[in-house]
Parts: structure tokens; C-alpha cells; sequence
């Protein structure tokens, strides 16, 4: 198991199309589990596959807490949306910004688990917008680009600032 490295905005690396999973083999269970690792390790509720620079259409979520419900998607498809709602994102890849805005709050979904096996579910509340949030990332889009003009600049100025500061961090820890 191994911890990734999480490509942050702007990245162009995080606006490439995912390319559908056809092999269901140790590569992919390996990346499933550095994803969930990867995930527990930054204490985030949701991580697909090119935040971690890899373009295929793999999601993981666990929104227990305490890793005890970890969620695997491998070519996810909506099949249905319903009931939109006011929600608040963040993402791992977009450190310091929280937006607002509108998702489904209730969703179908088709996917296959890690062994190639398909299954539908219907997911609800935050489960159902960290899903969408997450498919968004397959298709190379961000949540900071659901926000109006204006709140897209802050948030790059907000993003600007984090690297920022955690690069002088590391840089003091360097001289220390
Ligand atoms: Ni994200």
C-alpha cells in the first residue's frame, strides 16, 4: 500500500478525460487500495483516480469517519438524478477553498466494483453529492468551475495562497 501524491490546481493533469477501466486485474486492485490509503491518510471523504495522476475512471469514498465503509467505483454512470440541493464542496485538489452550490441530492448510479462486477445503488445526501463530485473529476472538471466568475478568482487566489504558505512551510522544516 502506498499513500499518492494529490495533483493540485491548476494542474493540467486534472483536466484529462478518464479513460474507462477494462482490465480488472492487480494494477487496478493495487490502485483501489492506494486510493482508499491515500484517502484515510488526508482525512478526505471522497478521491478518483487523476487526482493522483492516473486518467482512469476509478472513484473511492468512505464517509464513516472511520474508515469503516469504504466505497469503490470503477466506470461509474448517473442513471438518475433527483431532489437538487444547496450543498458545501472542498476538494483535495483545490486546498482552502469551499464553494457552494447546486447538486442532486439523490442519485442512481451504475458501477463496477474492483473485481469487474456491475451494480446499481441509489445514494443519498452527502454520499450522492461526493459521488457527482468525484465523476466530475473524470471528465477533467472541478467544482471551482460550477462557481460564478468571480468566485472562480477568489478561489484561485484562496488555492495561490495555500500552496503558498505550504510551501514556505516546507521550506522552513527544510532549513531546520
Ligand atoms: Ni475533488
Amino acid at each position: 500500500m502506498a499513500c499518492l501524491p494529490i495533483l493540485e490546481y491548476p494542474d493540467p493533469r486534472l483536466r484529462l478525460r478518464s479513460a474507462p477501466v477494462v482490465a480488472f486485474d492487480a494494477d487496478l486492485a493495487r490502485l483501489v487500495t492506494d486510493l482508499l490509503e491515500t484517502l484515510y491518510t488526508t482525512g478526505g471523504i471522497g478521491l478518483s483516480a487523476p487526482q493522483t495522476g492516473q486518467a482512469r475512471q476509478v472513484v473511492v469514498m468512505d464517509l464513516s469517519g472511520n474508515a469503516s465503509d469504504p466505497r469503490v467505483f470503477v466506470n461509474p454512470e448517473i442513471l438518475a438524478t433527483a431532489v437538487p440541493g444547496l450543498v458545501e464542496e472542498s476538494c483535495l485538489s483545490v486546498p482552502g477553498v469551499v464553494g457552494n452550490l447546486i447538486r442532486a441530492t439523490r442519485v442512481r448510479v451504475r458501477a463496477q466494483d474492483r473485481s469487474g462486477e456491475s451494480f446499481e445503488c441509489e445514494l443519498e445526501g452527502m454520499h450522492a453529492v461526493c459521488l457527482q463530485h468525484e465523476m466530475d473529476h473524470l471528465e477533467g472538471k472541478l467544482f471551482v468551475d460550477r462557481l460564478s466568475l468571480l468566485r472562480r478568482l477568489r478561489a484561485r487566489a484562496a488555492a495561490a495562497r495555500a500552496r503558498r504558505a505550504a510551501e514556505s512551510a516546507r521550506g522552513r522544516q527544510g532549513a531546520a
